[in-house]
């Protein structure tokens, strides 16, 4: 059978780095506060240069280069975001021109936070059916230009950044012992869309709008979800938490990292932690994660890798990949 094999990965990040410390002046917070109550230690700010396009393409370039590739190899490029360069057309495409691409096609996908975990099944699909050879999947963002940054129960919460991935057509036995893309399991509901939200959109206000979230509703809700999604693909494949080589969370809150490696069985040393450096950067929180595992050497090829993620929607989902 056909199996989407990782090809090659890469990351990009904003020049400027802002820590906990600088938020001190801004909004009533401290330090203290921002790093035990979510882990994080400071996140990368885009300056009016940096958009999602130029890091969503310097992902792309890494990737591609990581791969032995270039822009001519990819059939498709599957963009996760909810921060796009403009309303239309989708920053996917200004991507694909950026990287010189006059073949192939490029889409959005919009699942906020599960953003990375929804391209990579899809990317999956449209390679098993055989629409594409090579995907660059790709997560980018920059949330810090839809925080309210005067309310300090979000803006200390997210940073920008962006990571991407080439997915290859390889041919597999069908078993989990086949490298690429093995099993996943997505969920949205939308009675939870008053939790995290954004106050605006173009067929609504005509505005951008600001992130709003009731940080305490989510945090309920976001283990369970997680918990779910991952037992739902060890079901589907036969395999446990020991199975695992590494867990590469969303990088929302470091508490829900540890609870949820905790309902599941996970080793605390197998998940791969992040946050601290980046903050929540939605969609390209689990690339980003991935990219910092990848180059220090603990992911390495045939290891079995459980990606997940929760947000806004609410989304959540998880994504089984023998690397
Ligand atoms: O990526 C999408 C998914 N998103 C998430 O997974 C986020 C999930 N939620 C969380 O991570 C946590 O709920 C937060 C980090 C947002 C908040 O942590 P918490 O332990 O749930 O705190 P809380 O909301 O219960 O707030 C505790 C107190 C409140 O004061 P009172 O009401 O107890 O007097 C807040 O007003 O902390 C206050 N607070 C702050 N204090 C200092 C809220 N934000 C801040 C702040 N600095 N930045």
């Amino acid at each position: 059978m056909i199996r989407s094999v990782v090809r090659g990965i890469g990351s990009a990040l904003p020049r400027r780095i802002m820590k906990n410390a600088d938020f001190e002046g801004m909004v009533e917070t401290s330090d203290e506060w921002i790093a035990q109550r979510t882990g994080i230690r400071q996140r990368h700010i885009a300056a009016d240069d940096e958009t999602t396009a130029s890091l969503g393409e310097a992902a792309a370039r890494a990737a591609l280069e990581n791969a032995g590739l270039t822009p001519d190899d990819i059939d498709l490029i599957v963009l996760a975001t909810s921060t796009p360069n403009n309303t239309f057309p989708a920053t996917a495409v200004e991507i694909q021109n950026r990287l010189g691409m006059r073949h192939g096609f490029a889409f959005d996908m919009q699942a906020v936070c599960s953003g990375f975990v929804y391209a990579v099944t899809t990317a999956d699909l449209y390679i098993k059916g055989g629409l594409a050879k090579r995907v660059l999947v790709i997560g980018s963002e920059t949330f810090s230009r839809i925080l309210d940054w005067t309310d300090r129960s979000t803006c200390v919460l997210f940073g920008d950044g962006a990571g991407a991935l080439v997915l290859e057509a390889e041919e597999g036995e069908g078993s989990i012992a086949d490298r690429g893309v093995l099993a996943a399991s997505l969920r949205s509901d939308g009675t939870h869309k008053d939790k995290l939200y954004v106050d605006g959109g173009p067929s609504t206000t005509g505005t951008v709008g600001h992130l709003k979230m009731e940080g305490r509703e989510v945090f309920k809700h976001a283990v369970g979800m997680i918990t779910d999604v991952i037992e739902d693909v060890f079901t589907q494949t036969g395999i446990s938490a020991d199975d695992l080589d590494w867990f590469v969370p969303h990088q929302a809150n470091k508490r829900i990292i540890d609870a949820s490696a905790k309902k599941l069985g996970i080793a605390d040393e197998k998940a791969v932690v992040t946050v601290h450096m980046h903050g929540n950067t939605s969609a390209a929180s689990v690339p980003l994660a991935l990219s910092v595992a990848v180059a220090d050497g603990r992911i390495k090829k045939g290891d079995l890798v459980m990606l997940e993620a929760m947000g806004g929607g609410f989304t959540w989902g998880a994504v089984l990949v023998r690397w």
